[in-house]
């Protein structure tokens, strides 16, 4: 997406940097409109006659002072409703306080809180928000708050889009399209200070499971990233807690559970899971369907049975997985009998997501690159099959894990639409080895993203050169984005890749 304001107008305030400002503006392709505080109300009231498309705040002050004037003038709530109709930007935190006190909502705040960051990203993003703003908003409920939750789109109605339309359902299915989609990994996280903002106030389990926040926070790096599909603010080990099992996620540690599975009278105490203790899970994805964008992917997702059974058994991370490994070979049964119980859970939490909206799924196996590939297929292949051909077929699988390129044979016997792959495979070898008729997602390492904007689209143009424009290729990093990332390469990486695949 370019930079581009498309010739629409901005309206700023007058300030000692009005005319940096309207600088600024007309380098991103916006029309400015720098005027005293009665005018630009006026101009905002007015906007369906095209003179406001934008408004930027800079500052508090001016915040308050566009009000105190507008009150004064008895134009309060016509200004209120106007800004429905008009996409909101902020420089940073303080002044989105002060818009927010006035009981509006910003659309749009730079992570980093300087004006040229603010034109720039809203450029960016402007005419996507703004259409979301426009067509969705008088869908939703007005519950005066006016969330991202809030803006609900009526799929197919009016010209809307549909899920049909979707670039990235394409590529599951490996469609022709017109450009290389693209999602990653952790694209809702620390790295970004809105979410920050929210974790201050909630641990990270109030946040999922409260459905409402959980939606904002998956809906929320599409908006600031436009990136072709949204994946389920949620967590993998969350299925452990209907089978009895103690999670907490630890401040610095990651996550903890206090009563670990180690042996055959464990998995025999474990619950009978009723899946519908995650219904916090499909609420999410229901009210995130709605507020999505209808040809942007919802995708939901679940850990693997190896993943989950690591974490289970250990009680939190590992290296060397020594406890998991021993259960594996020395306890066979018992093995079993865990991954058992776990795949069939996770069919049904996989199956309810779909059924609460979720377009396609992904299975993470992150931890599985620990085995070989003769003990992938005698302790988990069979188990990770049965869950895959579980899945209800109306939905792509996602089939992702770390670490062992060696295992991408059998896990794609095991199962999947699209094969995620890490950074340590070459794209090309990878994919000749799976065959054409798989799709693929990845590979970009993510520490490329501290580097910079150039080495980032060489980067990108080296994957897309291994596609080699082969239907079929999902973008994304081999992992997670970190949680000190830069927020502007990681909208510099979605650009590039849209750009540099656009056929
Ligand atoms: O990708 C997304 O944006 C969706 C959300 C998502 C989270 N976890 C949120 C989260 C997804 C898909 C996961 C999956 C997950 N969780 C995996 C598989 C994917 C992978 O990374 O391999 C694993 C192994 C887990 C287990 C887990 N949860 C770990 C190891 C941690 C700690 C990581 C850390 O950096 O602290 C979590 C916590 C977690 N899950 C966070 C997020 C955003 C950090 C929470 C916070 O402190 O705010």
């Amino acid at each position: 997406m370019p930079i581009d304001f498309k010739g629409l107008h901005v309206v700023t305030f007058e300030s000692r940097k009005a005319d940096e400002m309207a600088e600024l503006i007309r380098q991103a392709g916006g029309k400015p409109v720098i005027a005293p505080s009665m005018r630009a109300i006026q101009d905002i009231i007015d906007w369906d006659t095209g003179c406001a498309d934008f408004v930027l705040f800079t500052s508090a002050t001016q915040v308050r002072h566009v009000f105190q004037v507008a009150k004064m003038d008895g134009v309060e709530r016509q200004l209120l409703e106007a800004f429905k109709h008009v996409c909101i930007g902020s420089v940073g935190p303080i002044a989105s306080r002060a818009i927010t006190e006035q009981g509006l909502t910003v659309d749009y705040e730079p992570d980093t809180p300087k004006m040229a960051h603010l034109v720039r990203e809203m450029a960016r993003r402007g005419s996507d928000l703004l259409d979301k703003k426009r067509t969705a908003f008088a869908n939703g409920v007005d519950t005066g708050k006016w969330r991202r939750i809030d803006m609900v789109w009526q799929p197919g109605v009016g010209g809307q889009p549909t899920i049909k339309d979707s670039v990235f359902m394409k590529a599951c299915r490996r469609e022709r399209v017109p450009y290389t989609p693209i999602w990653i990994m952790r694209q809702a996280g620390r790295y970004q200070r809105e979410y920050v903002r929210v974790r201050k106030e909630v641990t990270m389990l109030e946040l999922c499971k409260s459905p409402e926040v959980a939606a904002e926070m998956t809906l929320m790096p599409v908006d600031r990233l436009g990136v072709d599909a949204a994946i389920i603010f949620s967590d993998i080990l969350f299925v452990t807690e209907p089978m009895g099992l103690n999670l907490e996620f630890v401040k610095g540690e990651g996550p903890v559970i206090h009563n670990p599975v180690r042996t055959r009278k464990d998995v025999d105490r474990l619950n009978d899971p009723d899946v519908n203790e995650l219904v916090y899970v499909f609420d999410a994805l229901k009210i995130t369907r709605r507020a999505l964008r209808p040809d942007i992917g919802l995708i939901g997702f679940a850990g693997a049975p190896f993943t989950i059974a690591s974490y289970m058994i250990e009680g939190g991370k590992s290296d060397h997985y020594v406890r998991t490994k021993t259960m594996m070979y020395r306890d066979n049964a018992t093995w079993h009998a865990l991954m058992e119980r776990l795949t069939k859970i996770l069919t049904e939490y996989l199956n309810g997501q779909i059924a609460a909206g979720a377009d396609a799924v992904q299975v993470f196996d992150s931890w599985v690159g620990s085995l070989s590939p003769d003990d992938y297929r005698r302790f988990v292949m069979p188990h990770v099959k049965r869950l895959i051909d579980g899945i209800d077929k109306s939905a792509p699988v996602i089939h992702f894990s770390t670490g062992n390129p060696a295992l991408l044979p059998l896990m794609k016997e095991a199962g999947g639409d699209v094969i995620g792959l890490d950074w340590r495979s070459d794209l090309a070898d990878a994919w000749s080895v799976l065959g054409d008729d798989v799709a693929v997602m990845g590979n970009m390492d993510p520490v490329v993203l501290y580097t910079s904007p150039k080495e980032i689209r060489a980067q990108v143009q080296a994957i897309l050169d291994k596609a080699a424009g082969r239907p079929g290729h999902i973008f994304n990093l081999g992992h997670g984005i970190l949680p000190d990332m830069p927020p502007e390469n990681v909208a510099e990486l979605v650009d590039a890749v849209h750009e540099l695949s656009a056929r």
